[in-house]
């Protein structure tokens, strides 16, 4: 038998969850807006073309924040084609996906919709192609309330109130050679630090995201975001954070094991924030945005170059495993562990595109294995986040060295506690002993897993719930002491109440 234990203890605080750690995605990319999102036409569509089923699927996930509407899209973006009569918008080529984009949904048409499903939106702005002007028109034209040239066209375009948006991202992934209007750092840093500064002169309430690296890996990882937040400190509340994982050559052990990564990723930009904190003797910190991170099988995607310029292609539909969802609650349980300094994250991304949630045009919606760790993450993982301090086995791994088969964190709130484990051994059970004697009042306890005997299984059309978590048998609870089992290779809850 395979043995772990921690402790659960109010005093181990880490921080307060912000719920914007379970926020979402939606790029004009793919079918994620259209045919996805939106869908004039289809049974189920509102008075505005919005799909009711995938709102109502978005809306049971519980996203309170969704970036948009990019990603690579942003970064050749005009926002000005989006706003308006939908007919007399342009048609373009979009660079960054070579996609036709018809332009039917902008900025009013997503915030109407973000507010539909409970969301606030984040909003990106494109520094690749064009700069501060663009920005800050388009700060004004959502938050200024009337009176000047934007926020009187978006008057007249039937928004009377502000959309008030409070989260902007200057850029995205600007240390990429792929993207649109790639930069140095020093050069982003100048051009995030000036536009950031004229969109806070019309909204002094925004929050600004400067763009870190788009991904750990990248060879100016490290010095990239020293630079760019000497440039921004003072501008700046967050810097961002992409990471994507995928199983390679086979090696699920590794896979299992990509919150390793993910912890190691966060933990250095925290250490390279905080050293530009120290030497310029600034007293705020930045927080991060973990704003793109997900399973994606990047080795299968041709590359954007590759594609033939199209009108809504099938482009990224990644269809996930138990396994991939398993990893996908891993990689919440490390943004968790790290909650008092991520503050944003972002599954990329909602629908179709890399999806929690697929669709057939005129056809159904239904969930991705990966939907339900984060649905019941987002609901249940709301409260104080706990260190837990697990000890027990741990495996070779060929990406990551040695790792723990256990990764766990723990979440105080009003209703008691839950704890999020993952066991990433693939053959044995897991027992786990949890000691949570400083609560002795929670003494009934509730264990949902997602596990499977086949752990390739996914949800498809025709079969939409053949993964799905099941509830076991409550573990006991004797003196604050509980004893779960955890099947290998799984997610798991613990909600341990009064
Ligand atoms: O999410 C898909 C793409 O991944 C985004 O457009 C980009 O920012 C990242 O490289």
């Amino acid at each position: 038998m395979h043995f772990a234990a921690l402790t659960v203890d109010p005093a181990f605080r880490v921080g307060e969850v912000d719920p914007r750690l379970y926020g979402s995605f939606v790029e004009h990319l793919g079918r994620c807006v259209y045919d996805g999102i939106h869908e004039p036409g289809h049974a189920e569509a509102d008075e505005h073309g919005f799909r009711r089923d995938v709102a109502a699927l978005t809306r049971e996930l519980g996203v309170p924040i969704v970036r948009y509407p990019g990603g690579n899209f942003v970064s050749g973006y005009h926002w000005e084609d989006g706003i308006g009569p939908v007919a007399e918008r342009p048609t373009r080529i979009d660079l960054a996906w070579r996609s036709i984009e018809p332009n039917h949904v902008g900025v009013d048409e997503f915030q109407r919709w973000a507010g539909s499903v409970g969301a606030e939106s984040m909003m990106a702005v494109n520094l690749g192609t064009r700069g501060i002007d663009a920005a800050r028109n388009l700060v004004e034209y959502c938050n200024h309330p009337s009176g000047t040239y934007w926020s009187d066209r978006r008057r007249a375009n039937g928004a009377a109130e502000p959309h008030g948006i409070k989260v902007w991202c200057l850029g995205n992934e600007m240390d990429g050679p792929w993207q649109i209007g790639h930069k140095t750092a020093l050069e982003y840093g100048r051009l995030a630090a000036e536009a950031g500064k004229a969109m806070r002169l019309v909204d002094p309430s925004i929050e600004l995201v400067a763009c870190g690296s788009s991904g750990r890996g990248m060879p100016t990882f490290g010095s990239w975001e020293a630079t760019v937040l000497g440039e921004t400190y003072d501008v700046a509340d967050y810097v961002s954070l992409h990471a994507y994982y995928q199983e390679r050559d086979g090696d699920r052990g590794s896979f299992l094991a990509s919150a390793v990564d993910m912890d190691a990723f966060i933990e250095a930009v925290i250490a390279t924030a905080d050293h530009v904190r120290a030497a310029g003797r600034h007293r705020k910190r930045i927080n991060l945005s973990f704003d793109e991170w997900n399973v994606w099988y990047q080795s299968d995607f041709a590359g954007e170059e590759n594609l033939p310029i199209q009108r809504t292609p099938r482009l990224i539909e990644d269809v996930y495993s138990v396994t991939d969802a398993v990893v996908v609650g891993n990689l919440l349980i490390s943004l968790l562990k790290h909650a008092d300094r991520v503050r944003i994250g972002c599954q990329a991304q909602l629908v179709n595109v890399i999806g929690l949630i697929m669709t057939e045009p005129g056809g159904p919606a239904w969930r991705q294995s990966s939907y339900h760790p984060f649905a019941l993450t987002s609901r249940h993982g709301r409260g104080t986040v706990l260190r837990t301090e697990p000890t027990g086995p741990t495996y070779e791994t060929a990406v990551h060295g040695e790792v723990p088969v256990l990764d766990a964190v723990a979440v105080h709130g009003d209703e008691g506690v839950v704890l999020f484990a993952v066991n990433r051994d693939q053959e044995r059970e897991l027992t786990l002993d949890v000691d949570a004697r400083s609560l002795p009042e929670l003494a009934v306890a509730e264990h949902v897993t997602l596990a499977d005997d086949d752990p390739d299984a996914v949800n498809t059309a025709a079969a939409p719930d053949r993964v799905a978590p099941r509830r076991l048998d409550p573990p006991k609870v004797d003196g604050g002491r509980v004893q779960a089992v955890l099947p290998p290779l799984s997610w798991n809850m613990i909600r341990l109440t009064r």
